[in-house]
């Protein structure tokens, strides 16, 4: 099989790894990839949707894997499909889900399904009575995509307000912020659960845990996520019958029914309150560095996974996963997340441990291949120290070992990665 992996992050770099382990796959193109993307397969430079399936087409690829949501909100599934391919992710339509955020929240309630309580206007009269309804913290959404950024918790109502005025006014999000959420804030722990979905039938992937907070102790800002593990323990059979019975199928049917069957990964940002899971979100894509945790999990070939789900097939498919933890630890740049660094070589060091060779690995992110032939920090979250074990600790400790053994110049990483796991 052929196969076409769209997107750059560590996150197609770990799609890329598992495809490259699957004996039916022949050959594995990236568009854009990275700069180690290019030791799994070839990296193209094609940036048009269009130009992008001509190329599919000439080639014979078999199976096109869309990685962020930009593409899928952009519509990239259904110029595929136009040309008679095969794509895994959703429609334009469906990715409304993860495009808008008052799509997805009157979609919830609509169907409902649980969530916070919460206020969809483009009027700040509005918002600011809603405000004065709910306690401090308020949180506050700009409708649109704003690169994980529209999301503002504010400690009090004044602060509610202005978060609200900034972004209806344009000045926060531009034209993102036109219209607004605003929400009563879930005090809970959080999941991200993953359901690789075709249309009707589902594979849920094992939960897991994303640390978005820059620094130890889950403080500093907001980030794309620095570090993940998979499976965790703050999930039980009741959350995950709860979230199958009150969230996924209501979900799959009800966009069925709505005309827009939702075939992709549906990614649940899921807070967890008194035992009850509630969305906080969907997306329509897996989480990075989730993905990066969750696909050396994967001990079905990827291939028949992404590939069943594409047809609609999922239901002849019997997928399984190891019965295994990985932790993924991010090693990022200087700056991050605030602004960009200097190129930094990478550097690392040969792994001797045999043992730890063997359960550890590296998914690549923000790198560029220097002229020499080096790997250079370029991007943000530069990769992804991957540790996997019979435990959580063991994975763990050895993703800490890996990155032990990487360095460059500003390196930034937390040292606390799966703690909520160790604790509980
Ligand atoms: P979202 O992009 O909607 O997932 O929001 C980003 C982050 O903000 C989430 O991962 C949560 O940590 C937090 N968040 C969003 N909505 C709420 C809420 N209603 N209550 C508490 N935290 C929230
Ligand atoms: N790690 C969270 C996300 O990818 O949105």
């Amino acid at each position: 099989m052929k196969v076409l992996v769209v997107g750059s992050g560590g996150r197609e770099y770990s799609i890329g790894l598992a495809l490259q382990r699957d004996p039916a796959v022949e050959k594995i193109w990236f568009a854009p990839g990275n700069g180690a993307t290019d030791e799994l397969g070839e990296n193209l430079s094609i940036k048009e949707h269009r130009e992008l399936a001509a190329f599919a087409k000439e080639e014979g690829i078999d199976l096109t894997i869309v990685g962020p949501e930009a593409p899928l909100v952009e519509g990239i599934v259904d110029i595929f499909k136009e040309e008679g391919l095969t794509i895994f992710g959703p429609s334009a339509q469906a990715a409304q889900l993860e495009g808008s955020k008052i799509f997805m929240k009157n979609f919830l309630a609509r169907h409902g399904i649980p969530t916070a309580r919460y206020l969809e206007t483009d009027s700040f009269e509005k918002a600011s009575a809603f405000i004065d309804t709910l306690e401090a913290p308020i949180v506050v959404k700009a409708d649109g995509l704003c690169a994980g950024k529209g999301v503002i918790i504010a400690p009090s109502r004044e602060e509610a307000r202005e978060a609200a005025q900034g972004m209806l006014s344009g000045e926060s999000f531009g034209e993102a912020g036109s219209r607004i959420v605003v929400e009563e804030f879930l005090d809970g722990y959080e999941l991200s659960v993953f359901a690789i979905c075709d249309g009707k039938d589902y594979v849920v992937l094992p939960a897991a845990q994303d640390h978005k907070r820059l620094l130890n102790g889950d403080k500093g800002p907001n980030t794309g996520g620095m570090g993940a593990y998979a499976p965790t323990p703050l999930v039980n059979e009741s959350i995950y019958r709860e979230l199958d019975e009150r969230v996924i199928r209501p979900t799959l049917e009800g966009m069925e029914k709505e005309g827009m069957p939702f075939t992709g990964v549906l990614f649940m940002g899921v807070m967890v309150v008194e035992g009850e899971p509630y969305i906080l979100e969907y997306n329509v894509r897996f989480g990075d560095p989730e993905c990066e945790v969750l696909m050396p999990l994967l001990k079905s070939p990827a291939s028949e996974l992404f590939y069943k789900a594409a047809t609609g097939r999922l239901s002849e498919a019997s997928i399984e996963f190891y019965d295994r933890y990985a932790v993924g630890v991010v090693m990022a740049s200087k700056n991050y997340p605030y602004r960009s660094s200097e190129p930094a070589e990478i550097i690392i060091d040969e792994i001797h441990h045999e043992e730890l060779a063997r359960n550890s690995h590296i998914s690549f992110a923000g790198v560029s291949r220097g002229e020499d032939g080096k790997l250079y920090a370029t991007g943000g979250r530069v990769l992804v120290c991957v540790g996997l074990g019979e435990s959580i600790r063991e994975a763990r400790d050895r993703a800490y070992m890996l990155v032990g053994q990487v360095h460059f110049a500003g390196k930034q990483c937390r040292t606390d990665i799966a703690y909520q796991a160790l604790e509980a």
